[in-house]
């Protein structure tokens, strides 16, 4: 089964809402899913913690990200937990998969066809045991659940992007990821044609929920 094929599990059970959130690094992805989850009283899964997770345990292993295989096997044989914290093969890595070099070997290992496989399994699976939640990620509503009762494409300008995610990326590694993500043959970051576009340019997070909510 290819990760673009919309099976029996990438929809939401019937009557649990299931919420869409993609967009570029910085769109404000994160706060935003956080906020409609909590709204909602909704589970929130963040996808690009799950990449980050094996493009740690790749390096942490010594696995060059772009050993296509191994880094497969690695993505298909681990165990993964993303909620509060993010934990793969039992190890609590919270703080370090937000680290430059892992920012920087994610893009090559997300473009892995076999990796998106594995981890779009999961996320299905995460979602079939519950009712209903908020999934942010790059592919959300085109691929992982195109049956999703709502999808929103954030976006932001290049400007506001570059700040938010000045922390702790450079502007021109967030540049790049965005480039890598949105031109690699394997899902690559789109808009699902029936999502809903929202740029969250000085907008306050309360007045973007409430749009996403109102979508409902
Ligand atoms: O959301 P983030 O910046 O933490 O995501 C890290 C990387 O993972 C990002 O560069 C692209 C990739 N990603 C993806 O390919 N598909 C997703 N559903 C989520 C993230």
């Amino acid at each position: 089964m290819g990760s673009g094929h919309a099976g029996p599990l990438s929809g939401p059970p019937p009557g649990a809402p299931l919420i869409a959130i993609d967009g570029p690094a910085g769109a404000g992805k994160s706060t935003v899913s956080r906020a409609v989850a909590e709204a909602l009283g909704l589970d929130r899964l963040d996808t690009g913690a799950m990449y980050r997770a094996v493009a740690w345990e790749a390096l942490a292993r010594g696995i060059a990200p772009d050993d296509a295989r191994a880094v497969a096997e690695l993505a298909a044989g681990a165990t993964i937990e993303v909620g509060q914290a993010v934990v793969i093969n039992g190890q609590d890595v919270t703080s370090q998969i937000r680290t430059p070099e892992v920012s920087r070997a994610v893009s090559v290992v997300a473009a892995n066809p076999a990796v998106r496989r594995a981890l779009v399994k999961r996320q299905r699976a995460w979602a079939a045991r519950r009712r209903g939640g908020v999934v942010e990620g790059r592919d959300i509503g085109s691929v992982v659940f195109p049956g999703a009762t709502v999808k929103v494409f954030l976006t932001a300008s290049p400007e506001e992007r570059a700040r938010r995610r000045g922390g702790d990326e450079p502007a021109d590694g967030v540049a790049r990821r965005d480039r890598l993500d949105s031109t690699r043959s394997a899902s690559p970051l789109t808009k699902a044609p029936d999502a809903h576009v929202l740029d969250t340019t000085g907008r306050s997070v309360e007045d973007v929920v409430k749009e996403v909510l109102s979508w409902l």
